[in-house]
């Protein structure tokens, strides 16, 4: 497959490169900064571009068969309550897949996106309320305008809990169509490589369409 990669500098993103080389893909990287990118391969490549501007995406996605997206944003004490990054950069990149008539789109939010009155009491009365709720709102509006704005696009959010840099099991990755994975008792994690593996196996297999699932590694 041809892969066109938003937030390719992330630890995501680094893991979707690996992966997707790995794979025998072909990767374009669109980032920011290229130095930062240091992964060398013949089958990358690295192009520096604006995620706020449709017109210097859109040529990077002209001709791939799916977009990827592990973007995200650490914002600070002061501009948390008011993020719009999610909802922001969603508007540009569709005008660009449209642009260069790509419809696959697999993009990272998180669990719990979305308020449900019998979620755990620290996500809604102690996570959300102190530092969580405004980034997960954002990411929750953006996968409204996906549903409710976006009918060509074929995208899907991939859901996962706290992310950690340690190696995957191996296992399946687990996954469901839902805001969380609920299993009385257990913590769940996501290795960043098992959301690399599950973004790719979803663009590859065109599973998950216009779906938002909740990941976690087995
Ligand atoms: N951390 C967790 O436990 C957790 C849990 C669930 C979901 N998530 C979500 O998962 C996603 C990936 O998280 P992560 O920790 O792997 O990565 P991250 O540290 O959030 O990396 C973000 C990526 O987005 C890029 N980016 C941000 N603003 C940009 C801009 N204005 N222009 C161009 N690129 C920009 C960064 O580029 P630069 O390298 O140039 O800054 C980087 O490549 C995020 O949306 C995060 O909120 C995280």
């Amino acid at each position: 497959m041809k892969i066109a990669l938003l937030g390719a500098t992330g630890p995501s993103g680094l893991q979707v490169v690996k992966e997707a080389l790995a794979r025998g893909h072909t990767v374009t990287a669109l980032v920011r900064n290229p130095e930062k990118l240091t992964e060398k391969h013949e089958k990358l490549k690295v192009v520096k571009a604006n995620i706020y501007n449709a017109d210097d995406m859109a040529p990077h996605f002209e001709g791939q068969d799916a977009v990827l997206s592990c973007l995200g944003t650490t914002p600070s004490w002061f501009s948390l309550w008011t993020i719009t990054f999610y909802t922001d950069t969603a508007k540009p990149i569709v005008e660009a897949l449209r642009k260069a008539n790509v419809t696959r789109l697999v993009f990272m939010t998180s669990w719990y996106t979305k308020y449900d009155r019998s979620d755990p009491f620290i996500i809604n009365w102690v996570l959300k309320p102190l530092f969580l709720g405004p980034t997960l709102h954002n990411m929750g509006q953006m996968e409204d305008y996906f549903d409710q704005e976006c009918a060509d696009i074929a995208y899907t959010s991939v859901r996962p809990p706290q992310l950690v840099d340690t190696d995957t099991s191996g296992k399946p990755v687990l996954a469901e169509v839902a805001q969380s994975i609920r299993s009385p008792g257990k913590r769940f994690v996501c290795c960043r490589r098992d959301v690399a593996r599950f973004m790719l196996d979803a663009a590859e297999k065109r599973e998950y369409i216009r779906k938002c699932v909740a990941i976690a590694s087995g």
